[in-house]
């Protein structure tokens, strides 16, 4: 599923009556991969900030991946922002995306910049957010289902269809699972885990945030999913809490990277810059009720946001689960050994 938006600058300039510099300031086309409402929060904060038209695309992590690829010998977006951090280790491997050292690099934590030199500084890290599940605490309560605590507990009969992941051709979310479980189980156990898993699993989303809007909804009473997702939802009103597994969990770095052969490239520069900025980077909870820990160390964790300090991540090796040709040999696996598999 694709969204496009334009911000057309003139609308936001003309109540305050002031003439429009859109004209001179050209436009930007922005590929989108975190949830619409922040999305929609930068494209209009960035255009009423330079006066550069907007012209917005959200879409998951590796549909975006799929696009820019597609669109490779003729690129039509200029910059992606957010999404999974594998898929833009991918496109950078894959040429896909340019260098770029924003004046702005200074102020972020160093797992951001870690992302920006393993990428040969084509993507830098712009949030990151832990693996864990979420539930809904009142469908689970109505059914005398004991929460999930451990990856464990998951395959457990007592989850027969209860349980939504997101599909990981499309949903770089989905692929951080998978690499996850690789890490923490090795390859072999970890695909027969996700096939005793396959029968509690009601559905594979699309998109990364599927499942947990499906648990906050009430149709289904556990998700696997980024545990500031849940937060949102809970925030929203919904009966939602969260686990982060007793055996140690995964983590993304949400990344930025402008493409290559962008031909807007000035206003990919200036998005990149602005984007790293402390006011930029408040916009994901205060404009979008998003709550990923900010890569500007100067941007506050979120009232309530999940603390990565305080969980139990594993050691995500970045530089191997990013590779494309890796990320590709396990998604295919898993369309072969358990996306395709009977109920
Ligand atoms: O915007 C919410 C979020 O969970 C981000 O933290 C993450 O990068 C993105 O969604 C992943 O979306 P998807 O799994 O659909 O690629």
């Amino acid at each position: 599923m694709q969204r496009r938006l334009l911000i057309p600058a003139i609308a936001l300039a003309a109540p305050l009556g002031l003439a429009s510099p859109a004209a001179a300031q050209g436009t930007l086309n922005l590929y989108c991969s975190v949830q619409i409402e922040w999305c929609q929060a930068i494209a209009t904060n960035f255009n009423r900030d330079t006066g550069i038209r907007v012209n917005m695309t959200q879409r998951g992590s590796g549909e975006s991946l799929a696009a820019i690829r597609a669109e490779a010998q003729n690129p039509r977006g200029d910059v992606w922002f957010g999404g999974t951090g594998d898929p833009h280790l991918a496109a950078a491997e894959e040429n896909l995306t340019q260098a770029y050292e924003s004046g702005n690099n200074a102020a972020l934590h160093p797992w951001a910049l870690t992302q920006w030199n393993q990428s040969g500084r084509r993507a830098i890290g712009v949030y990151a957010g832990a693996v864990g599940f979420g539930y809904n605490s009142e469908l689970l309560a109505r059914k005398n289902i004991a929460p999930p605590t451990c990856w464990a507990d998951l395959a457990d009969p007592r989850f027969r269809g209860e349980i939504q992941v997101a599909n990981p051709n499309s949903s770089g979310t989905a692929y951080v699972i998978i690499a996850t479980l690789v890490q923490l189980m090795g390859e072999e156990e970890a695909f027969a885990y996700m096939r005793r898993l396959h029968p509690n699993v009601n559905s594979y989303a699309r998109s990364g945030t599927g499942p947990i809007k499906a648990v906050a909804r009430g149709e289904t009473g556990v998700s696997l999913s980024f545990v500031h997702d849940a937060v949102t939802e809970r925030n929203a009103g919904f009966p939602v809490a969260y686990n982060t597994p007793c055996e140690g969990t995964g983590y993304e770095i949400g990344s930025m990277s402008i493409i290559r052969g962008a031909r807007n490239i000035a206003q990919a520069r200036r998005f990149y810059d602005w984007a790293l900025t402390e006011p930029a980077q408040r916009l994901g909870f205060e404009a979008g009720g998003q709550l990923q820990q900010p890569s500007n160390r100067s941007a506050p964790l979120p009232p309530n946001a999940p603390d990565l300090g305080r969980i139990r991540l594993i050691e995500y090796d970045f530089a191997k689960y990013g590779r494309a040709a890796e990320r590709r040999r396990l998604i295919e696996r898993w369309d072969r050994e358990v996306g395709s598999l009977p109920r």
